[in-house]
């Protein structure tokens, strides 16, 4: 329809996207046959029936196992310009985008192999699509604040190639406090912080993360809702929360889109962003999330807002900001 339409037209910007989160099955398969790397799933229909998840903790098993198809620069390349291609046809003109090198790591791949392929592929992306793109180191809470350090300490020499850093993977039993101090040093290393908060967790993570880390924006920070003192910090500080609908929807962080606080946080003041997290294993790209916002009753002008805050909340210049208001 042309609601629809409008809402893949409309410019916006992508927040909260994990680069590895965008590895459809398709390609995982491919990669996997391209790395002779042995997936424990028959064929694809067999894969594909494992993307019903109970919540966080049980998606990022499936997630980080079919990160190790993952391997050479160019795997990396081609999975970012499979993201941007999706993305262009969305409306996306700026992306600020997510990656955990912890994992890659792991699987024997190199920082820089890592990054030279994401950033090649964001190169292309900018040549091709026009979009303007950056990355966001990640550390993985629920690994010894030390890898997060040791990480740190790998990507540091890659800094001038970084926008910020972030704190994402299972939440529950993992508060953002004893990472402060990676925080400071990667302040001092002139990144941008965000962080996940508020996603399974509840509102005091979300005060964890800005009172520990300080943070700039807070990824998904719904949980937010439930503490008024937590709401009006956010609507004070300019603080804006980068939303995903059908994350929360997939991973039962609420049963229906409808129970999303995002009208009531936008009232309250809070800037709401709509992105799409992990688009490969929730079902839609980041317009599927707007689209699923106004099938739940939100307004045109209210989901205009919400990608006019995206534009605005990003690290971009403000020329580059201005150029797509
Ligand atoms: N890693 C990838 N997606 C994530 C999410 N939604 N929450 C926490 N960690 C993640
Ligand atoms: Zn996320």
């Amino acid at each position: 329809s042309t609601t629809i339409q409008a809402l893949r037209d409309m410019p916006k910007a992508e927040l909260h996207l994990h680069i590895e989160g965008s590895l459809e099955p398709e390609l995982a398969l491919r990669l996997a046959a391209r790395n002779h790397i042995e997936l424990p799933y028959r064929d694809l229909d067999d894969l594909k029936r494992q993307y019903a998840f109970e919540n966080l903790p049980s998606f990022l098993d499936l997630y980080y196992r079919l990160m190790t198809v993952l391997r050479s620069r160019e795997d990396f390349r081609d999975l970012m310009l499979a993201y941007l291609e999706r993305a262009h046809a969305d409306g996306v003109r700026r992306a600020e985008i997510f990656f955990d090198p912890q994992v890659h790591m792991d699987n024997g791949c190199g920082i820089d192999t890592v990054m030279d392929g994401l950033l090649e592929g964001l190169a292309i992306g900018r040549e091709r699509y026009g979009i303007r793109g950056d990355l966001i180191v990640c550390m993985l809470r629920d690994r010894p604040v030390e890898s997060a350090m040791a990480t740190l300490d790998a990507v540091e020499h890659r800094a001038g190639d970084l926008i910020g850093i972030g704190l994402d993977s299972a939440e529950v039993g993992y508060p953002p406090e004893p990472f402060a101090e990676v925080y400071a040093r990667a302040a001092a290393m002139g990144l941008h912080r965000v962080a996940h908060a508020g996603e399974e967790g509840s509102a005091a993570y979300v005060t964890g993360a800005l009172d520990a880390l300080h943070v700039e924006r807070v990824d998904h920070g719904i949980h937010s809702a439930d503490d008024p003192a937590v709401t009006r910090r956010l609507a004070d500080g300019g603080v804006a929360l980068t939303c995903c609908p059908l994350s929360n929807l997939r991973l039962n962080v609420v049963g229906d889109v409808r129970d999303l606080p995002l009208r009531e946080l936008a009232r309250a003041g809070v800037r709401i962003t709509v992105n799409s997290d992990d688009p490969a294993y929730f079902g839609g790209y980041i317009a599927d999330n707007y689209i699923a916002l106004a099938e739940a009753g939100y307004t045109m002008p209210e989901l205009a807002e919400f990608a006019r805050q995206s534009l605005l909340a990003t690290f971009d210049t403000p020329e580059n900001q201005s150029a797509d208001l």
